[in-house]
């Protein structure tokens, strides 16, 4: 067992736990959009980012292991600003996704109003020029579903930068793929259909 400071209280933690799974079983609440419990953590939405005290930088909760002595917090200004940031950054690119729309809004960010973005948020709602192209945030969670529970290996990411998707590996059709509908089934912004894939 190890000691893990989370918001001010110790708490007793089995080895080999990330901080998102040992605070979640003790109640505390961390939003999460690219975790899922069966698949290798790939901290790629930064939506789960806290304070790891020690730290300079936020860490994402669900690839950071827990160790006798840590000491996180999950909620402050800082961590709150982090996620709003992060999440007018996603809504900027995939507005049209309910589950980013739902949990941006509970954090204070609905592009529907534009009072409630701050600065970066209205400047990616005046520009924005591919809103509506793609509700696909590059989370990974597909390719992974893919590669460790089918293992099918059909997705990959491709490309750098700005030109970053989701495709068949080599851009090519991918043969091993079997319709199975994982990959639709895990997208957290529902950017592909089994109809899609079948
Ligand atoms: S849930 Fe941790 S980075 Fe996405």
């Amino acid at each position: 067992m190890v000691t893990v400071k989370i918001n001010g209280t110790e708490h007793q933690f089995e080895e080999g736990m990330t901080v998102l799974e040992a605070a979640r079983s003790v109640g505390i609440s961390i939003p999460t959009l690219c975790y899922n419990e069966y698949l290798k953590p790939y901290g790629g939405c930064r939506v789960c980012l806290i304070e790891q005290v020690g730290r300079p930088t936020l860490v994402p909760s669900c690839t950071t292991q827990i160790f006798d002595g840590l000491e996180v917090i999950t909620e402050s200004d800082r961590i709150t600003a982090s996620r709003r940031f992060v999440l007018e950054l996603l809504l900027a690119r995939c507005p049209g996704s309910e589950k980013l729309q739902k949990l941006a809004k509970e954090h204070g960010v609905d592009y529907d109003d534009p009072d409630s973005l701050d600065t970066v948020g209205k400047y990616l709602l005046t520009r924005a020029p591919k809103r509506g192209e793609t509700n696909c945030i590059l989370c990974g969670l597909c390719v992974r579903v893919c590669q460790e529970v089918t293992l099918r290996h059909a997705l990959s990411i491709s490309n750098r930068g700005i030109d970053r998707k989701v495709s068949p590996p080599f851009l090519r059709y991918a043969e091993t793929c079997i319709g199975c509908g994982a990959c639709a089934y895990v997208c957290p912004t529902k950017t592909i259909t089994v109809e899609e894939v079948s």
